[in-house]
């Protein structure tokens, strides 16, 4: 199926309750073609519930939400999608091999592409070992990969991952991190949910961050966690600290002789002024700059920002 060149997820004022517990409160957002958008929020915030909808698992109580410019729940739109839910369970009995096997058939492929692409797929995401082995021995990060696996089989154009990382380790969390970047550039749109916000920031293109069933704030990555106020600054030799003009404007080297320098309101001029002052007098000491670096937030600053309880009980 080919996507039109319209958004790949539409979703408007989507409200979804359940019982006494409003899961989704009037959200709105949209996804790109070919980006890979993360929906973040603590656990119980609308995440999950957000994606069932849009596959059509879940109906909504109120909104519009479309998938590739078909309502959400299209069998035609969901031909076109890989899924990983959160919290799968795969039998248990199967091996990787004869699992793949399995999906692949449900998915329509042949016997000899469904080989062909499983043993490609296990053999990326660092399983090709483990291929012969049975499920019930895996681990939680083996499990997640092969899940993977199993929502990449068919080369869909859309994918959704529930929470992907989760409980994977370092090696594979970064497999599965290259993998979907390689995903990325043939085209792939991808859309995570996840709590785990050092992953997002490494991936995502866009964000949208979802607090009890609100979308509270939504953006680009870089533009979300902003400038933080500070410069990191390393010159050809350490340390500034000391150094009575500076006095309590410098941090201490880091590691890699980096210091933080905090301009606002130094001198009784702005930070831009401030900063071209501070390089000035050190290049009048005879130091010589290596590093200059705006600071950066991160998005786990911004998130910290709106954490609070998202259980809704009206
Ligand atoms: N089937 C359900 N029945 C009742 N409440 C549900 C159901 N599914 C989710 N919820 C509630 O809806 C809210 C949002 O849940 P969920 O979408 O799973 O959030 P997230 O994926 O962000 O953790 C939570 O308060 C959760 O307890
Ligand atoms: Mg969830």
């Amino acid at each position: 199926m080919t996507v039109a060149a319209a958004d790949v997820v539409a979703v408007n004022g989507l409200r979804k309750r359940y019982g006494r517990v409003q899961a989704l409160d009037g959200v709105c957002l949209e996804v790109h073609r070919g980006e890979i958008f993360g929906l973040l929020g603590q656990n119980g915030a609308g995440k999950t519930t957000l994606v069932k909808i849009l596959l059509g698992m879940v109906a909504p109580t109120a909104g519009e939400a479309t998938l590739l410019g078909c309502p959400a729940g299209t069998p035609a739109a969901r031909r076109a999608v890989g899924y990983l839910p959160e919290d799968h369970r795969l039998p248990e009995y199967h091996t990787a091999a004869t699992l793949l096997d399995v999906y692949g058939g449900l998915q329509g492929l042949d016997r000899a592409t469904r080989r062909r692409r499983a043993a490609e797929l296990l053999d990326l995401l660092g399983l090709g070992r483990a291929g012969g082995l049975r499920v019930r021995g895996y681990s939680k990060g083996m499990k997640q990969r092969l899940g993977l696996a199993q929502a990449l089989l068919h080369r869909p154009d859309v994918l959704f991952l529930d929470e992907p990382t989760d409980g994977v380790d370092p090696v594979g969390r970064k497999q599965i991190r290259d993998l979907l970047l390689a995903e990325r550039a043939r085209g792939v749109t991808i859309f995570i949910n996840s709590h785990l916000l050092g992953e997002v920031e490494q991936l995502c293109d866009r964000v949208a961050l979802l607090r009890q069933g609100r979308v509270v704030r939504a953006g680009r990555v870089a533009d979300l966690a902003g400038w933080k106020g500070t410069w990191l600054v390393a010159f050809d030799r350490p340390p500034l600290a000391a150094d009575p003009w500076d006095a309590g404007r410098l941090d201490p080297p880091d590691r890699d002789g980096r210091q933080r320098f905090h301009p606002d309101g130094l001198w009784g001029v702005d930070a831009d002024a401030a900063l071209e002052r501070f390089l000035a007098e050190a290049r009048h000491r005879g130091l010589s700059l290596r590093h200059l670096e705006r600071e950066r937030g991160t998005l786990e600053d911004v998130y910290l920002e709106f954490a609070t309880p998202s259980m809704v009980t009206t």
